[in-house]
Order: structure tokens, then C-alpha cells, then sequence
């Protein structure tokens, strides 16, 4: 019997519906024991979310402030074979829950010595966040053996319409023909090729080696022309977040003015460098 420990939190039940299909080969496996641990905020997120209150997330995110937890239902000295790390990224970075626990002692004894493998489920940036979990995953004494990501198929211009408008709406549908928000219900209810394969790993004693569990299977693809974009941006928002904070704690209204010149400096990124942007990646790949 091996026992696997899968850890995520979820706004709109996007990502725990990933992990559910994800998972669900394991759940019904009677060699596997799996057990679930739903992060829960002591303070919740709202959703859909205010618009100030969407935007002040963004400081404590980057700067991985994480927000305070409920104690863990597992105890942090159980044993387990595998753990899987299912996070959603909040402005380049892991989403508070997610941070939280990857800084958490209960979540770092955990994932001491355990291979672990994450599960993301986001519009479609995810690479520089998913650097920091690796470190902070490392941090702990862990090791990270896979990636499985799940990202918006509408495109980087389009879900920048659709992702913010879900977020502070609720409304998820498309919108001037572009595609609704959100992870296709085909690549969700597809998530259990995933699980299908950890199985066979884990049958195989393949998470005690070096090698991938889910070679082949197509579990991240790497879009290579958002790479420079995101790394730029990390570092832009990194100076916000920073100058942000000096104005005070989240929730402070303090911080609105910096928060709405930071608005206005997303939108401008947006409309007037991401387009020419992806235009000249686009034409340097194909190259
Ligand atoms: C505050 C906030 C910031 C976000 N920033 C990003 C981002 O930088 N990159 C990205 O691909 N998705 C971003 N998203 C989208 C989320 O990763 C995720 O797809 C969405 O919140 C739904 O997740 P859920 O499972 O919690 O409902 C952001 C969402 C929120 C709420």
C-alpha cells in the first residue's frame, strides 16, 4: 500500500476539479491510499473579487507574504510515497495558499525527503512561479519530480480579457467571440491520464528514482515566447510590490494611489508592449 498526499485550494473550483479527475485513478486504486488536504485561508479571498481588493493581492503574492492558514488536518509526521502540490499562480507568483503552506513548518516537514509533483492550473504564466516553488520545495528538502500545467487555450491576448473579467465578475462565458474563460472542460475531464500514469509509477517504485514519472504523457507544455515576458514582468512587479508596501499593510487605503498608478501601468503593459512584443518573439523563434 503506498499513500499519496495531495495538497490544493481552489477560488472557483477550477484547480480542484483538475485535481479531482487528476486523482481520481489513484482514489480508486486499492494499492494506493490517498489523502486530501484542502488549504483553507483564515481570512477567505473573496470571489469574484473586488476590484481594489484584486489588485492589493499583488504585493503580499510577490513578495510571498502568504496569508495565515487553518491548521493542516494531516500531521505533519505522516509518511507519505508521493505528494502532489496542485497551486493556481497570483501575478507570476504562487497563489497565497499555495505559499503559505511551502513556507509553512507543517508543509516543509512534509515535504522533507518526499518526491513531490506539482499540478498547475492558471491562464497561461506560470513559468517564474513555478522557479520559486521549485526552490521553496528544495528549501524544504524536497524534490520535485514532475510538472503537470493546465492553462487557458484562448490565447495571451484574449485571456487578458476573459481571465480578469471571470475575476472580478463571476462571468465566465466568451465574450465578442472570444472563447470563455478558463481551462477547456476537455483537457479537465483528460486529467486522469495524469493519475493513470503516477499509478503505473508508483506501482513501479518509480517515484524512488531519478527518472521522470510521466515521461510522455504530455504533462507541461512550455510556451518559450512568454519566457522574457514574464521575466521582466516578475522584476517590474517586484519593484511594486515593494514600493506598494511602504505605503502599508494589505487592506490599507494608504495604498490606493500606488495600487491605481499600478493599474494603470498593467493596462498600458498590456494594450502597448505585450502585443509588439509577442509579434518579435514570434518572428525571432520561427527564425
Ligand atoms: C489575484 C490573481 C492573480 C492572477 N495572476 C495570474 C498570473 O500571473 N498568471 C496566470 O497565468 N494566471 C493568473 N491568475 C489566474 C489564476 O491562476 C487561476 O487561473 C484563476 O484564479 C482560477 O483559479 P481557481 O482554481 O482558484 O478558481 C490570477 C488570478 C488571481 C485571482
Amino acid at each position: 500500500m503506498k499513500r499519496v498526499l495531495v495538497v490544493h485550494f481552489s477560488q472557483t473550483g477550477q484547480l480542484a476539479r483538475v485535481v479531482h479527475e487528476l486523482v481520481s485513478p489513484l482514489a480508486r486504486a486499492e494499492d494506493i491510499e490517498l489523502v486530501e488536504e484542502v488549504l483553507r485561508p483564515r481570512c477567505p479571498y473573496p470571489f469574484p473579487w473586488p476590484f481594489w481588493r484584486f489588485l492589493d493581492a499583488m504585493p503580499e503574492s510577490v513578495l510571498l507574504e502568504p496569508p495565515e492558514l487553518e491548521p493542516l488536518t494531516v500531521r505533519p509526521d505522516e509518511h507519505f510515497d508521493l505528494v502532489i502540490l496542485a497551486y493556481q499562480v497570483w501575478y507570476l507568483a504562487p497563489a497565497g495558499p499555495a505559499a503559505a503552506f511551502l513556507q509553512s513548518e507543517a508543509g516543509r516537514a512534509l515535504l522533507r525527503d518526499r518526491p513531490v509533483v506539482t499540478v498547475i492550473a492558471c491562464r497561461n504564466m506560470w513559468l517564474v512561479a513555478q522557479e520559486t516553488v521549485q526552490r521553496l520545495i528544495r528549501d524544504a528538502g524536497g524534490v520535485l519530480r514532475d510538472n503537470v500545467v493546465f492553462t487557458d487555450r484562448a490565447g495571451v491576448l484574449a485571456s487578458f480579457i476573459t481571465t480578469p473579467r471571470w475575476l472580478l465578475t463571476g462571468k465566465r462565458d466568451g465574450l465578442f467571440g472570444l472563447p470563455p474563460a478558463g481551462i477547456a472542460e476537455s483537457d479537465i475531464a483528460n486529467a486522469g491520464r495524469i493519475g493513470h500514469a503516477l499509478l503505473g509509477a508508483l506501482r513501479d517504485g518509480r517515484e524512488r528514482t531519478a527518472a521522470s514519472m510521466l515521461a510522455g504523457v504530455g504533462a507541461a507544455a512550455v510556451d518559450k515566447r512568454l519566457i522574457l515576458s514574464e521575466r521582466a514582468g516578475r522584476r517590474a512587479f517586484a519593484v511594486w510590490a515593494r514600493l506598494i508596501r511602504l505605503a502599508g499593510p494589505a487592506g490599507a487605503w494608504t495604498r490606493l494611489p500606488l495600487l491605481a498608478l499600478f493599474c494603470a501601468y498593467l493596462v498600458a503593459m498590456i494594450l502597448v508592449v505585450v502585443p509588439p512584443s509577442l509579434l518579435a518573439q514570434r518572428l525571432l523563434w520561427r527564425r
